[in-house]
């Protein structure tokens, strides 16, 4: 299998103050952090670009950065955001008409690379590139808001992912925490992206611990 890592989403924490919010996940045992890009045009909201991740970058040293951007031609953020720091880039496979090209284009910016899949997208886009991959992030709400309803009904595209590739590593993102980790470990996913669940913890190390122990059960 692979190792479990748990990166916090901060689309609902206190942007005001995004360092210290990251910051404090981190404390808590955070292994990464999933920094939502949005343009107002691939999704309904609109969040920060790379000049906030130049900001932050040093802020945070040696904390890896999945840039998860949900923005339309993808291809147009990479070099700005591999400049400002960013780790990996997880690009959507409905936002680009050249997978192929948005793929390279990342490598050769020095980053690590994703692909993410939205709820309607069948699973089986993603095979002529999974090689290419780093990641395969499944989202399990419509992409755009924290603090939405976990989508069961996207569970059986990470257990066709397990099955056919063991030690991939797979995301998973949108209405996981405490409360839906187990069907997440069940389904395979090892990369956990948890936003509300986690911002709004009372003792977000021991919700940390928690959702850890699930999935390496
Ligand atoms: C939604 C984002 C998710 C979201 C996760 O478009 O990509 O990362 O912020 O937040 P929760 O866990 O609250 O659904
Ligand atoms: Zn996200």
């Amino acid at each position: 299998g692979c190792s479990c890592r748990i990166g916090p989403s901060i689309l609902n924490a206190d942007l005001s103050d995004l360092a210290k919010e990251c910051q404090r996940l981190v404390e808590a045992g955070s292994d990464y952090m999933h920094l939502d890009v949005m343009d107002g045009h691939f999704v309904p909201n609109l969040t920060f670009g790379h000049p906030v991740v130049k900001c932050l970058r040093p802020k945070l040293p040696g904390v890896f950065f999945e840039m998860h951007m949900m923005v339309s031609e993808p291809e147009k953020w990479v070099e700005g955001m591999a400049d400002a720091g960013a780790d990996m880039y997880t690009f959507h496979y409905e936002a680009t008409d050249d997978p192929v090209g948005c793929i390279r284009k990342i490598k050769e910016a020095g980053m690590k690379v994703g692909m993410g899949i939205n709820p309607p997208t069948n699973v089986e886009v993603v095979l002529p590139y999974v090689d290419m991959l780093d990641t395969v992030l499944v989202m399990t709400v419509n992409p755009g808001f924290g603090g939405q309803k976990f989508m069961t009904e996207c569970l059986p595209k990470i257990e066709f992912l397990r099955e056919k590739f063991q030690t991939l590593d797979i995301g998973i993102d949108g209405g996981v925490g405490p409360k839906t980790i187990q069907q997440c470990a069940d389904a395979g996913a090892n990369l956990i992206v948890s936003g509300s669940a986690l911002v709004g913890a009372s003792n977000p190390r021991e919700c940390i611990s928690y959702m850890r122990g699930i999935i390496d059960s």
